[in-house]
């Protein structure tokens, strides 16, 4: 019989380091982002000579590198100011866990006095504290990772210049970064200016580069020879054609792995990576849907709903097209919703805006009805299946 745990650890793995090929990995080598590691140290530098950096807006796609990237520029920074005690602290905030101007002062706050509890506390109250910390001729970076999820951002952009001009003698800049291409057009021109006084943009990946990025990780995480070149290529094909995404391409070849080792295959193949496929779009859109702010998960849900009740639009030719639904019914259903669980509603401004984003995620698909259906309006369908979608936002709505 055995040990259940001797037997399990005696199994045959085909991965030398696991943590490698997870997308919490921080790689010491980036591939095709020279120019954009080069640019941040350029504009990070003038905190090391006295002086305050500019705001930087990093922006781009999903898994195109923008915080692993950051990391790495960060952790140099570090690195240096230890060395040559500096007078620079660097601070990492996602936005994800703190959502709110109140949440990202308190989390930040906590790196300069790290024995002292601020909660309860005022904003106006900590703010100051961020002005006495700075004025001791320190510079603060701070960077606020998936910016874009931070209710009052406005407001808390604001806060942060005003304190500058109140500090005499260091400094606080902005990394903001964000995979929502459009969120900019929400904020109020004084805060875009302000939070994007240097630019950087991270376009999506190759299928070639992507390859490489995977090459230089498999050699890293499996046993030399455990995957083959094609099922490599085919991740890298996979993920270029979706999203050029480099989280996705190690996501996949990391459950191929695992796929392969259950199965007892000695070598991850394409059988492996098809396998896993699935799997990786389904994480991948559990982990978008369930960080949409609120209101946009009431929309989408709106969207879900309706795609499972519908019978289909009737076209001018005679034809159906199941799944259809305009743009002004999904407003309605939404409007529904939302008073429902006693919510307030969004104006259709606001609900446009959010149906754009969604399009943009790849969440849904659109396009204008053309004439003859209820005058002009826009078709919207969604892009992944009702009931699943549904029931992510079910899991999270209830939370
Ligand atoms: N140039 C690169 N070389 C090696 N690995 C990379 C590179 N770019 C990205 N990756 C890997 O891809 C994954 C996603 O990268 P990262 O988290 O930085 O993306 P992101 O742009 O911040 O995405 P998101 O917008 O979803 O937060 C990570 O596992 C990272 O290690
Ligand atoms: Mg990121």
């Amino acid at each position: 019989m055995g040990n259940l745990f001797e037997k399990e650890l005696e199994k045959k793995t085909i991965f030398k380091d696991r943590n490698a090929i997870s997308q919490h990995y921080f790689p010491k080598e980036l591939p095709f982002r020279e120019k954009q590691i080069q640019e941040m140290t350029k504009i990070l530098t003038p905190s090391l000579q006295g002086k305050k950096p500019d705001n930087l807006f990093l922006y781009g796609k999903v898994g195109t590198g923008k915080t692993t990237v950051t990391f790495h520029v960060i952790k140099e920074l570090e690195e240096f100011v230890k060395k040559n005690q500096a007078k620079v602290t660097t601070n990492y905030v996602n936005c994800r866990n703190h959502n709110s101007k109140y949440k990202v002062l308190i989390k930040a706050i906590k790196k300069f006095f790290p024995e002292e509890n601020f909660i309860g506390y005022s904003a106006g109250f900590i703010q100051e504290k961020f002005i006495d910390y700075c004025n001791k001729e320190n510079h603060i970076i701070l960077v606020l990772d998936e910016i874009d999820k931070v209710k009052d951002l406005d407001e808390l952009v604001y806060s942060l210049s005003r304190s500058n001009d109140e500090i005499q003698n260091g400094s606080i800049s902005i990394i903001g970064i964000s995979n929502n291409l459009m969120f900019k057009e929400r904020l109020d021109p004084r805060t875009k200016s302000s939070l994007c006084e240097k630019e950087m943009v991270f376009p999506p990946y190759n299928a070639e580069e992507l390859r490489a990025i995977l090459k230089a990780r498999v050699e890293l995480a499996f046993i030399p020879g455990s995957v083959s070149d094609s099922a490599v290529n085919l991740a890298a094909a996979i993920a270029a054609q979706e999203s050029g995404d480099a989280r996705t391409a190690v996501m996949l070849l990391m459950r191929a792995g695992e796929i392969a080792e259950n199965t007892n295959a000695r070598k991850v193949s394409d059988v492996e990576v098809n396998k896993a496929k699935k799997k990786v779009e389904e994480d991948i859109i559990f982990n978008m849907v369930s960080t949409l702010p609120e209101q946009q998960q009431l929309v989408l849900k709106a969207i879900a709903l309706l795609s499972m009740s519908t019978k289909g639009i009737k076209k001018i030719t005679g034809q159906e097209e199941i799944g259809v639904l305009y743009s002004g019914e999904i407003y309605d259903k939404y409007k529904q919703l939302a008073s429902g669980i006693k919510e307030s509603v969004v104006s259709s401004r606001w609900y446009r805006q959010y149906i754009t984003e969604l399009e943009m995620y790849g969440l849904i698909l659109t396009s204008a009805s053309g004439p003859g259906i209820k005058g002009q309006t826009k078709l919207i369908k969604l892009g992944f299946d009702a009931e699943k979608i549904n029931s992510i936002i079910d899991s999270q709505l209830g939370k």
